[in-house]
């Protein structure tokens, strides 16, 4: 069997039912981009840049509200820098195969152990897909217009996955909104799928309000952060494992978001450990899950507001924490650094390590050949209160 033509019209499957209709364009990597190597959508109120390099985020610009434009999240300048970085995942890009750990760095499908590749605990677990992740491809580019752009991978047994899996990844940007479609389809085999798109953000374009300190480094500590649904969250072992247990966040306690609207700082105030926990995203039972934001993000000094909505039922918060030693401010953000603190990603996700979760029942962590794993997330920014 032509395994090209096969996954071509897979995908083309995949597309048609992601975007109701629109048909498959052609398959190729050379559409233009601007003088950094990435790729630009566009929309009123809200411009994106991409690169095909872990179809990583690179540039997120609106106006403030004094009508300035600003960047809002944190990247690289060069595209093409991106090959070079050693993280995991790149900074602002896909994760998958399988995002998270995964522990015993295996899973079973029908009674079948399927070992992975570690790269995480001394390699007794594998850590965001493995070394070969997918944040860490190079992924082609189906269709690319406006204020749209399609990036598609086929991972071939990477990091010990056996089958081929599918990948699609679709950014759509409307006025003031960023929408994210993922679609993965598994050819050959099944496995489990968990995909997330990280992004760091400071609504203030790390600009720095000099009222209030002398430094030059911006943080999200100023930053307010509710969570609305959020009232529980997994509980993690020592080496940040979940044990499969859920804690409640009692209103007026430490990890409490749903009730109040505190700022950042306020909340991790006397610790430098920051914001990092994994959350039960608690739909409304019978809502649209278009209807009500799991998060909603903003600041006094730029005026933006940032709500999120996703189908997924879990949301990974964590404030940056150095993690990329030595990582600058890009051209247009101005000199200070990227400080502890910094910014902010709030990542959706499936339930952490559910395929050893098998007492959360009814919890679909195997996707077939016959399966089409497909989830949103679509960001909403407003303007002083617009
Ligand atoms: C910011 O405002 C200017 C002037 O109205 C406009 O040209 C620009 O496109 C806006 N930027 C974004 C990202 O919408
Ligand atoms: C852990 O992995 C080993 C080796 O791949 C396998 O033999 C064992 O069954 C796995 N245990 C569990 C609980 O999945
Ligand atoms: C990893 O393995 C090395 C050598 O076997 C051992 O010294 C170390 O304690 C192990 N680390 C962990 C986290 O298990
Ligand atoms: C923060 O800014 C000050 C000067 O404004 C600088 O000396 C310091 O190194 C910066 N800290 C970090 C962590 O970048
Ligand atoms: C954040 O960084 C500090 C200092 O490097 C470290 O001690 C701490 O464990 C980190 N916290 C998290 C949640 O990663
Ligand atoms: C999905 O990925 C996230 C990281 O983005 C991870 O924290 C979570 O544990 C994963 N979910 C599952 C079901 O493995």
């Amino acid at each position: 069997m032509n395994i090209w033509k096969f996954s071509v019209s897979v995908l083309a499957a995949v597309k048609s039912v992601w975007t109701r209709g629109s048909p498959f364009a052609a398959v190729t990597a050379l559409w233009p981009t601007n003088e950094e190597g990435k790729y630009i959508i566009q929309s009123e109120g809200i411009r994106l840049a991409l690169t095909n390099h872990g179809a990583a985020v690179t540039n997120l610009w609106v106006n403030n509200t004094h009508g300035r434009e600003i960047d809002i999240v944190l990247g690289l300048d060069d595209a093409e820098a991106y090959q070079s970085l050693q993280s995991n995942p790149f900074l602002n890009g896909v994760i998958g195969r399988y995002a998270g750990y995964l522990s015993n760095a295996s899973y079973t499908v029908d009674g079948t152990v399927y070992p992975v590749t570690g790269n995480a605990h001394n390699a007794t677990s594998l850590f965001n897909g493995g070394d070969k992740s997918w944040g860490r491809q190079t992924w082609d580019i189906a269709v690319h217009i406006d204020n749209s752009i399609t990036f598609v991978l086929f991972d071939k047994k990477w990091n010990g996955f056996p089958g081929i899996f599918a990948s699609c990844v679709t950014h759509t940007v409307t006025p003031y909104e960023w929408r994210i479609a993922f679609g993965v389809t598994p050819l050959l085999k099944a496995g489990p799928i968990n995909l997330s798109q990280q992004a760091f953000f400071n609504l203030d374009g790390f600009e720095v309000d000099q009222t209030k300190t002398k430094s030059d480094n911006s943080t999200v500590l100023d930053h307010v952060l509710k969570l609305p649904v959020a009232g529980m969250r997994f509980d993690v072992d020592d080496q940040g494992i979940p044990t499969g247990d859920m804690k409640s966040n009692r209103e007026g306690e430490e990890f409490d978001f749903w009730s109040t609207d505190s700022t950042i700082g306020e909340r991790i105030s006397g610790s430098t450990r920051g914001l990092d926990t994994t959350y039960v995203l608690s739909h409304k039972p019978l809502g649209d899950k278009e209807d009500e934001p799991v998060a909603v993000l903003s600041s006094k000094l730029s005026g933006v507001t940032m709500e999120l909505f996703t189908d997924q039922d879990a949301l990974h918060v964590q404030t940056w924490n150095n993690s990329l030693e030595g990582l600058g401010l890009k051209k247009g953000q101005g000199s200070g650094r990227v400080s502890q603190h910094a910014a902010i990603s709030l990542q959706m996700q499936d339930w952490p390590d559910a395929v050893h979760h098998p007492e959360w029942r009814h919890r679909k962590t195997i996707w077939g050949m016959d399966g089409l794993y497909t989830r949103f997330a679509t960001y909403k920014f407003s303007v002083g209160g617009r």
